[in-house]
Order: C-alpha cells, then structure tokens, then sequence
C-alpha cells in the first residue's frame, strides 16, 4: 500500500469538534441498539461511534423512555437519536441528553407508518423547512455536534437527496448518514450507493454511506462507488456485532478476516442473553433476546426447530443449556 493511501485511511473524520478514528458507525436500530447490545459492539471495536435507538422526543419530555438512554462509560464516542418534530421540544430534549452524548442524531430517516404520519422521520424530507428550522434550533441549544440521518427522497418520483443534503448542511448539521432507498422501499430492493455519492459530491460535511452493508467487501464497494467518508451498519450487525470490527479492519488494512464460526456465535448468543438477562431482569431479557437468538442461529443446520423452541423458552438456564447442546452438537459433527 502506498504511504500517501495509507494516510488517507487513517485520516479522521471530523464531525464538528469530534474527531472520530474509525470510519465505521453502527446504524440507529429500535429494538435492537440498547446499551447491552452497544457494549457487545464495544467489545469488537473500541473506536466505532455507537448510536442509541431512536428516543422520542415526546415520551423524554413526559419521561416515558424507559432507561432508553441508560449506557455506560465505555460506549463514548456515542450518538444519541433523537426523534420528533416540534422544534422547541427537540431542542430541549437535545439539551436533556447533551450531558451524555457526544453527538445529537436526528431521526429524518424512519419509514415506519405511526412515525411518518406525525411528520416525525421521513416525512421530514418531504418538508425541508421544518427540518431545517429543527437543525437550527437544536444546532442553537447544544454544544456537540448534530447530525442528521436521511433516506434519499419519499418516493421515486420525489428523490430530492442532494437538494435535502445541502438544506441539512446550510442549517448547520456536521454530518449526514444516508440510506439510500427511498421511504417508499422501505427495506426492498437494493439501497442507491450511487445516490449516497451524489449526495457526498454535493456536501463538505462528512457523508456515510448506508443501506446493506452486509460484510467487509459491501462496506470497501460502497465506500468505492459513493466516495463517503465512512459507513453505516445496521442490520449485518444482527448474529454478528464483531462486523463492525471486520469492517474497520478491511477500511484499514485491505485483509478481509472471516466472519464468525458457528461455534463463536452460539457462544455470542449466550454471553448476550446473559447481560440482557443481568440489565432487564430474566423474564424481560429472555423474551427480549428471543429475536437475538433467532439472528444468532440464522443459516445453521435445523434453525428453524431451534428457533421454535427457544421462542417458548422463559428461563435463561433452559436456553443456555440449550444453546450449549446446539453448539456441542456442531462441534462433534
Ligand atoms: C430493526 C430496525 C430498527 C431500526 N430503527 C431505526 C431507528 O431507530 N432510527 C433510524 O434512523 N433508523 C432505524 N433503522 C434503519 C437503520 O438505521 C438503517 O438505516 C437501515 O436498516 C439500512 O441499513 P442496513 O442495510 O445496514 O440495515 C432501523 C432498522 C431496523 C432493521
């Protein structure tokens, strides 16, 4: 690798005052990035900037968020999202957790129905003046860096990501994650990484690329083909939170690591389990991991008998032992 490339690829990314190391972040995931599941990722990759799930600005102003943005020392650098679409009590709910965060996200990318029918999340592109008078005023309350996190237009015929891009960036956001399908895809077809790459040629703000990157070698081709500054992972993340790593890796060095074996994963799920377990309780965690292990088992001999029984599953001891002979059994096979 020549040294001028070299360089390039430890290049920071500056987001505002935030210098971040790595080019990788996780993306939001309701449901899925709790703290447990952040720590997890921490585990893989020290320097990544973790994102909470989105946090409602209505239910943190009638405290309604349910230790939602409870986390812990090691997930710095972290990015708190934030949801809604009411300027001033956005703004107060960034001043709410600014304490905490490192960088206040806004939600402008949800496709989810009782989101978008409140003008919350997508809808937001399709009005860009309330969405740039909700920089502004959040960009006025805190002192860290906002960035804001958007799909490339409602629908086909209404793509407006670039113009979007340069509305998020004149209203004073430090950086922008775009997912590239429209809020009318929700998740099908394939995400835009070409679209992503308009965007990145028509900001200075740093871009991320998102939208299904699934290994190392989707994360080196987005980042080919869009020009961004970094990537964004959600779902690869689901089974596997040490991608993140593998992904950093590949940005970093060009090897590819393999992914996890069987055996890793299994031992995944049960280390999981047991800290959802330690964080909820055991019949909140169990029932709340029962997703997890689902994402954890995907693509193994028989999952579909295992995923059946362990959704039936209330006690930890019950699904670790269980976890443990599904991994004895691949071991001596
Ligand atoms: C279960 C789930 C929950 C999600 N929750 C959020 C969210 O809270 N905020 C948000 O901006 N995007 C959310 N997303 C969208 C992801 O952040 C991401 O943009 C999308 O999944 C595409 O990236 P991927 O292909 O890497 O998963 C969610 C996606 C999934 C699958």
């Amino acid at each position: 690798m020549t040294e001028l490339k070299q360089e390039k690829q430890n290049e920071n990314i500056k987001i505002g005052n935030l210098k971040l190391k790595s080019k990788v972040i996780v993306a939001p995931m309701a449901g899925v990035t709790d703290t447990v599941f952040r720590q997890l990722i921490r585990l893989f990759s020290k320097e990544c900037l973790l994102v909470t799930e989105m946090i409602s600005s209505e239910a943190l102003k009638y405290n309604k968020t349910n230790h939602i943005t409870d986390m812990a020392e090691c997930e710095h650098p972290i990015s708190f999202q934030l949801c809604g679409h009411k300027p001033d009590l956005m703004a107060e709910a960034a001043r709410q957790l600014e304490e905490k965060a490192d960088i206040i996200d806004i939600n402008m990318g949800c496709p989810v129905s009782k989101i978008v029918k409140n003008t919350d999340g997508s809808k937001l592109m399709t009005e860009p003046k309330l969405a740039s008078e909700l920089i502004k005023k959040i960009k006025a309350a805190v002192n860290v860096p906002v960035t804001v996190k958007c799909r490339i237009g409602w629908d086909m015929n209404s793509k407006n990501h670039v113009e979007f891009a340069k509305i998020v960036q004149d209203s004073g956001a430090d950086a922008l994650v775009v997912h590239g399908r429209t809020r009318s895809q929700l998740y099908s077809g394939k995400a835009d990484w070409h679209a992503i790459g308009e965007v990145k040629q028509a900001v200075d703000i740093p871009v991320f690329g998102n939208g299904d990157i699934t290994s190392p070698e989707f994360a080196l081709e987005c980042l080919k083909i869009s020009g961004c500054d970094g990537v964004a992972i959600g779902r690869g993340l689901l089974g596997d939170p040490g991608l993140l790593h593998r992904v950093e890796h590949a940005i970093n060095t060009g090897e590819i690591l393999p992914p996890p074996t069987i055996h890793e994963r299994l031992e995944l799920a049960i280390l999981h389990g047991e800290k959802e377990v330690e964080y909820r309780s055991e019949i909140h965690g169990v029932k709340y991991c029962r997703k997890f292990f689902a994402w954890y088992i995907k693509g193994i001999r028989d999952a579909a008998k295992y995923r059946y029984d362990l959704v039936r599953m209330d006690s930890f001891k019950e699904v670790k032992d269980y976890l443990t002979a599904i991994k004895e059994r691949e071991l001596s096979d």
